[in-house]
């Protein structure tokens, strides 16, 4: 597939890159619950690329279910982002989009993620040798600002001009790290400076607030409303792709939640067990997996009890028999 943002379909429904969460198993479920989303992987090291590094390698593990599928690269050195554009390519993902969000301490200590807010020049030049190394489509995601959102158009524009064919804009700034709301009017504004298709994101978590936040802008992106609800995509894409309000899940700690969850959750979450497990192996993926579980049986009657016993577990098995025991 030659993947252009220019001819996806709008509004852009995005998996966030996420580190820890957003790996192929997770990606794979995402993409079978709403087979029109565009997915993200966790942010790999364009450094750890260019000295060859298995576990950044082993980050950009993907399944053709996953398609379009954008590897997200951080770094702060131009000549290795040439260099792993060049491995991103070969290994065949869609897209590549280059982290100037992250604000994360390890992150910004090296000068990488949002630090490059700060940077400008440096931005432009990444995104300028990633763009010129490779034939995939170069987006950026990054955050209002490093203080306040007096920079953002300027900074946009700069990337747009070294070649980007996308932003995503989380509406916080660096400053604000995941606290408080996102603003979105700053990206409402910046959309009407550039040519190139924009993405919100920040707190979106239902048809509502993702119809309300969407206005002029080109696609959504969703992140953590998903840990344990990857069902809101399907929500989303259902709404804006099928002009129908899907089904509605069972409300959450509702009478029918529990025969609801058993017959339409169960399977999925099992389903992700097994990707990961396939992509891991058991140890790796169960030890992975305990978050996941701990967030799926929200909304269920005795919730803390499972809680305690599926951030314990080992093997798939385990997850088998305490899933059997809800009734
Ligand atoms: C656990 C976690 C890991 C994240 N990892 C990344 C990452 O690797 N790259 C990135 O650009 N943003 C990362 N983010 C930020 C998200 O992509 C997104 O911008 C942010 O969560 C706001 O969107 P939301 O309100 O929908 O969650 C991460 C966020 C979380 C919570």
């Amino acid at each position: 597939m030659n993947f252009k943002w220019k001819k996806q379909k709008k509004p852009y429904i995005c998996l966030a890159p996420m580190a820890g969460y957003s790996d192929s198993a997770f990606r794979q479920i995402i993409k079978e619950i709403a087979p029109e989303t565009i997915t993200f992987s966790e942010m790999v090291s364009s450094d750890g690329l260019r000295y060859n590094s298995k576990t950044n390698k082993n980050l950009m593990q993907y399944k053709e279910i996953e398609r379009p599928f954008i590897v997200q690269l951080f770094g702060k050195v131009p000549e290795h982002f040439s260099i792993a554009a060049k491995i991103v390519e070969e290994m065949g993902a869609d897209g590549i989009d280059i982290n100037m969000g992250c604000p994360a301490h390890k992150v910004i200590k090296s000068n990488h993620g949002a630090a490059l807010i700060k940077n400008p020049l440096l931005a432009q030049e990444i995104t300028q040798a990633t763009s010129e190394a490779t034939k995939l489509p170069v987006s950026v995601k990054t955050r209002l600002g490093w203080e306040n959102e007096g920079t953002l158009v300027d900074f946009c524009k700069g990337i747009e001009k070294a070649g980007a064919k996308a932003m995503t804009i989380h509406g916080r700034t660096y400053k604000q790290a995941f606290t408080g709301s996102a603003n979105w009017e700053p990206i409402y504004q910046l959309k009407k400076e550039l040519q190139i298709p924009v993405i919100g994101n920040g707190d979106i978590g239902s048809i509502e607030n993702a119809e309300e936040k969407l206005k002029n802008l080109d696609g959504l992106m969703v992140g953590r409303a998903t840990f344990g609800n990857p069902w809101v995509i399907r929500e989303l894409t259902e709404y804006f792709y099928h002009d129908q309000a899907p089904e509605k899940r069972a409300k959450i700690q509702s009478k029918e939640f529990t025969s609801y969850w058993i017959k339409y959750h169960k399977p999925t979450i099992l389903k992700h067990c097994e990707s990961a497990v396939e992509m891991k192996g058991e140890r790796i993926a169960m030890n992975e997996m305990r978050k996941h579980l701990a967030m799926y049986v929200k909304g269920l009657p005795n919730a803390s009890e499972l809680r305690k016993k599926l951030v314990l577990v080992n093997s798939l098995k385990e997850v088998k028999t305490i899933f059997q025991k809800i009734i």
